[in-house]
């Protein structure tokens, strides 16, 4: 440590660890880099290991783990848990095993409830999201007397991670999940993976104008930035950047993460320890 730097200085220039199940976090990395643009951040999309959606709470709290414990090792002063279904199944165990603070995802039911004209509510999310009793807890404590539908979607955390935003067989399952959804009258939905905001476009041409999308990513951001403030480490002078691991091909990730972030990304591979 330079002279005159104390160990709070340091610790603010430590870098906020974020990860997911694969690129589907770049949407809530997205809206961090935004509102914070000094912090250095650290991503790490666990591609070889997506989907999440069709795993046991047992498997991804492990993949939880061995990510927290990467992100520990290099240095991390926060994480983020970019994902839903890893939150949903992992964040009260990572919480309870580490001292550092998670920051996790919790889908915008609240803000669709208050935003549906029709009283009907549509949740798209994983299987393993939907799962658990968390969301249900989370939608009887808002829903009121809006109707909450859920609808899990399998398939399209792999069709972003595919790149393939809009495809016809990207439609095909869009179409399948958000139809019982219209049908009942919703009028917000409500995009319970990180993944689906990359779909957004593509979703809004399926459901029209009259339906609104709604992601937790600026909500996620704003949370990261109180906690900070509260924990006193923000950093305030630093210059920014970002660097990217994945648990796949570093290829994947420079090609594919490049077109969903919107400008080049170099990665790196996690080491064997972290990818097993
Ligand atoms: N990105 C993950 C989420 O937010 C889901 C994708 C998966 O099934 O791995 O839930």
């Amino acid at each position: 440590m330079a002279t005159g730097t104390s160990a709070t200085d340091a610790r603010r220039e430590a870098p906020i660890g974020v990860f997911d199940s694969g690129l589907g976090g770049l949407s809530v990395l997205r809206e961090l880099a935004r509102r914070l643009p000094e912090e250095r951040f650290l991503y790490v999309a666990d591609s070889a290991h997506c989907p999440y959606g069709s795993k046991t709470a047992a498997e991804i709290v492990a993949r939880a783990c061995a990510l927290t414990d990467f992100l520990l090792a290099r240095g991390a002063k926060l994480i983020v848990v970019a994902c839903n279904t890893a939150t949903i199944a992992a964040v009260e165990y990572l919480r309870a095993s580490y001292s550092v603070s998670f920051v996790g995802m919790e889908p915008a039911v609240k803000p669709a409830v208050a935003a549906t004209r029709t009283g009907v509510v549509g949740v798209l999310a994983t299987a393993a999201t939907l799962a658990g009793d968390k969301l249900q807890r989370l939608i009887e404590r808002h829903a009121d007397s809006v109707r909450v539908l859920t609808q899990p979607a399998p398939g399209l955390p792999e069709r972003v991670e595919a790149g393939e935003l809009d495809t016809p067989q990207t439609r095909r399952l869009v179409e399948r999940y958000t139809a019982p959804l219209l049908a009942a009258g919703a009028d917000v939905i409500v995009l319970g993976s990180t993944h689906y905001p990359f779909l957004a476009p593509l979703i809004r041409s399926v459901v029209g104008p009259g339906v609104r999308l709604l992601d937790t990513g600026e909500a996620v951001a704003r949370r990261v930035a109180a906690v900070l403030e509260q924990e006193d480490l923000r950093n305030r002078e630093g210059r920014g950047g970002i660097e990217f691991f994945t648990s796949g091909p570093v290829a994947h990730l420079e090609t594919i993460g490049s077109r969903l972030w919107g400008a080049p990304i170099a990665g790196s591979a996690l080491p064997a320890s972290a990818k097993l």
